[in-house]
């Protein structure tokens, strides 16, 4: 079994920051999507991954990947020169993936549990697709599907106007070599893009095996602001542990499961976890909430923070009150001690901001 992850895509729907940024290296819980992918993909037990990239974004894709020697797999890249489908991708990966099994795994979606047992699964009963569905409120935005009595599936359809269920196709699926048939059949879909939700229902036209697996634990598409900051909330809930390596003064309180990172230096200020610090950041005369990330080599003064995802390198000082917020690489965000009521603003394209 060979695994192919998706990691190309424009990620229009994260800019602005992924204009500097794959989406699929944006950090949740200080850890890029993408090393959670390759965890659980190692986890099973898996050798050789091949990756698909993109021109913009590739090489800090491969930079970060390191040609898989932190996780002991044999990664090839695949450059995608056009983001034109997800079955296109698995069409310009055919040398790697010869005939052989494989699981694709969308680089921008969390699971709860790996993927070993599913992977066990299809050895055992050999089908030749199987895909993973949960219950989502906006099946719209997903590929959905519709199941008998029994749970056999239907059909399947791709971002649907009138969706036939509430059941959202996982970005994880495992194939037999039988998809490369399915997916010579297909046509772009009305977004211009060879969907695999069309190559998946092609398997099932031509009278194939094609099982499905509700899933139990959660699932997270980072693709927008408020997944990213659920999954930040959903990850530091589950994985983050008490752990202090930097420096706190005896005027600092840390309360509950709080890391914080070699280098980082907390002076008078409260942190109530859980909450992760990244490497080398100062927090002084501050309140750091539950549920927030703050990266490497960060500032915070005389600031609130709750609920949020602070990126490297950010400076910000003098803020009452920031929550559910998410602020990129390098961005200043400072008050000023005046009793002006103008904002003074250099914001990025496609940025949003409430005051
Ligand atoms: O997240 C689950 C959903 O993923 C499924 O429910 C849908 O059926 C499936 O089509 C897909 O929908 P999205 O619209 O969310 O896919 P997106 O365009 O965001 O691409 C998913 C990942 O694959 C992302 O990491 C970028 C990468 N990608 C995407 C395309 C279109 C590529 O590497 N190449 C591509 O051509």
């Amino acid at each position: 079994m060979k695994a192919l992850i998706l990691s190309g895509g424009k990620g229009t729907r994260l800019r602005p920051l992924t204009y500097t940024t794959a989406k699929q290296l944006v950090p949740v819980a200080n850890k890029p999507i993408l090393g959670y992918v390759i965890d659980h993909i190692r986890d099973a037990g898996i050798k050789e991954v091949g990756v698909i990239i993109s021109p913009e974004t590739g090489e800090e894709v491969k930079r970060y990947i390191d040609a898989g020697k932190r996780w002991g797999i044999r990664v090839t890249f695949i450059p995608q020169s056009e983001p034109l489908g997800l079955a296109h991708a698995v069409i310009i990966s055919r040398d790697f993936l010869k005939d052989d099994s494989f699981i694709m795994y969308l680089g921008d979606n969390l699971l709860s549990h790996g993927v070993s047992d599913s992977i066990k699964k299809f050895r055992k009963e050999s089908p030749q697709a199987l895909i993973f569905l949960k219950e989502v409120d906006n099946p719209k935005q997903f590929g959905v599907a519709k199941l008998d009595r029994k749970g056999n599936i239907l059909h399947l359809v791709e971002k649907p106007k009138r969706p036939p269920s509430n059941l959202a196709l996982v970005g994880v699926y495992i194939f037999s070599r039988e998809i490369h048939a399915a997916i010579s059949r297909i046509k772009p879909s009305f977004r211009g893009e060879l969907e695999i939700t069309d190559a998946i229902q092609e398997l099932i036209n031509m009278g194939h095996d094609v099982r499905s697996e509700i899933l139990d634990g959660w699932w997270l598409d980072t693709g927008k602001k408020d997944d990213l900051l659920q999954a930040n909330t959903v990850v530091l809930d589950e994985y983050i542990k008490r752990n202090v390596k930097g420096s706190v003064d005896c005027n600092s309180q840390i309360t509950g499961r709080v890391t914080i990172e070699r280098g980082a230096s907390v002076r008078c200020s409260t942190i109530r976890g859980p909450v992760i610090i990244g490497k080398g950041t100062e927090i002084a005369n501050s309140f750091i909430g539950p549920f927030t990330s703050i990266g490497d080599g960060v500032t915070v003064r005389n600031s609130v923070i709750e609920h949020s995802v602070v990126l490297n390198n950010a400076f910000l000082s003098g803020i009452e009150r920031l929550e559910d917020s998410l602020v990129g690489k390098n961005t200043r965000v400072i008050r000023k001690d005046t009793h002006h009521k103008a904002l003074r603003l250099m914001v990025g394209d496609d940025s949003t901001i409430e005051v």
